[in-house]
């Protein structure tokens, strides 16, 4: 009985593949990119666009044939290093005053930090940045269109002497310039403390926003120190490679502060693990202080009836 229940049971049930599709589709053509494209640029109008694409007259049909014939043809490691520039200042928008966010190496946390834009902009919340992030993409000079239709083969973001320059580091290099040359305000900067050095001479952050921050526009930033709850602690606002960030902020006129586990962000992680005790701890605290400010209140109530 239970054998032919058995037997029943794996003729009817549906065919699940046995493993999680975590590999993004081999091929990809170059018309399907470009609906991605032009789809991304619609959702961004629509999603963010009513708070920073107001005044500005960009056409997301026009955008893609920048992109096209920056990529088209170039060598996967010798990409050349302006290509992007027509695109990168037809992209460009308004972002509000101090609101820029910067950060390394704290990608999915910061993204949820900035939370589209309604807390801050990364670069990845302009228009610029969103319509690349998460993609994948490079030239192939031997393709008749000279687009890559292997996306996977292509060599990715990470800077190295092995690739010095693919279509995608060229691209986060030179938008990250562009953002940092434009930024205005108090800037924030969000680096990893769980990593040492956590300030690193090799990030997009040190090598091409950094030195692009103009002072006269940005007197002030603060960097904000953090780590998930159950990750360690490895460096701190006083530890050497922040010292390091500090003082070359201090020297190109930007007033430097640092934030160790900020409260906002430290609040924002307890929601996934309320029951760890520092969440525990953490809320607490909040009750605490609400209650004292709640005392607080009487009192002046009371000594304003007398
Ligand atoms: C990279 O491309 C430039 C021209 O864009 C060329 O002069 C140079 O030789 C190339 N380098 C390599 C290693 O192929
Ligand atoms: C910081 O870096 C470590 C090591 O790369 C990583 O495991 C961790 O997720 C990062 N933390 C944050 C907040 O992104
Ligand atoms: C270009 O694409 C073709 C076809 O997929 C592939 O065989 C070739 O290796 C690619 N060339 C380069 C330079 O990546
Ligand atoms: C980065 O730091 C390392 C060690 O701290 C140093 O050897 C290297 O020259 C630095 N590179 C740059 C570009 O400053
Ligand atoms: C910095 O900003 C000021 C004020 O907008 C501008 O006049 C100056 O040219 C900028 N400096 C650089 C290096 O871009
Ligand atoms: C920042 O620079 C000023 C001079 O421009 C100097 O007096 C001060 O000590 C510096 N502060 C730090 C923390 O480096």
């Amino acid at each position: 009985m239970v054998v032919i229940l058995l037997i029943v049971f794996i003729l009817i049930h549906p065919c699940v593949p046995s493993s999680r599709c975590n590999e993004p589709r081999a091929y990809r053509d170059t018309e399907e990119w470009k609906h991605l494209f032009i789809g991304k640029c619609l959702l961004y109008r629509n999603d963010y666009g009513p708070r920073v694409l107001c005044d500005s007259n960009i056409n997301c049909n026009d955008l893609w044939p920048m992109v096209k014939t920056a990529v088209e043809s170039q060598p996967k490691c010798n990409f050349s290093m302006d290509n992007y520039e027509e695109f990168l200042i037809a992209s460009a928008h308004y972002v509000p005053e101090n609101k820029f966010l910067f950060w390394s190496g704290v990608y999915s946390l910061v993204m949820r930090y900035s939370d589209k834009g309604r807390k801050f902009y990364t670069i990845s919340d302009t228009l610029t940045g969103y319509l690349f992030d998460n993609v994948v993409w490079c030239g192939n000079t031997t393709e008749a269109d000279g687009i890559e239709k292997y996306p996977g083969t292509c060599p990715g973001f990470e800077i190295g002497p092995e690739c010095p320059s693919s279509a995608q580091s060229v691209f986060w290099a030179t938008a990250s310039q562009h953002y940092a040359r434009h930024a205005y305000g108090e800037v924030h900067v969000m680096i990893n403390a769980s990593r040492t050095p956590a300030f690193r001479n090799s990030s997009y952050f040190t090598q091409y926003e950094l030195p692009n921050l103009n002072a006269t526009k940005v007197p002030k930033a603060t960097i904000l120190m953090v780590h998930y709850i159950t990750d360690p602690v490895l460096e701190t606002c006083s530890s050497e490679s922040i010292e390091k960030l500090k003082s070359s902020l201090n020297e190109t006129g930007i007033t430097p502060y640092c934030i160790d586990n900020p409260r906002d962000v430290q609040l924002l992680l307890c929601v996934d693990i309320p029951t760890h005790p520092q969440c525990e701890q953490l809320i607490s605290s909040s009750h605490r202080e609400r209650y004292s400010l709640y005392l607080f209140s009487i009192i002046v109530f009371i000594f304003s009836l007398a």
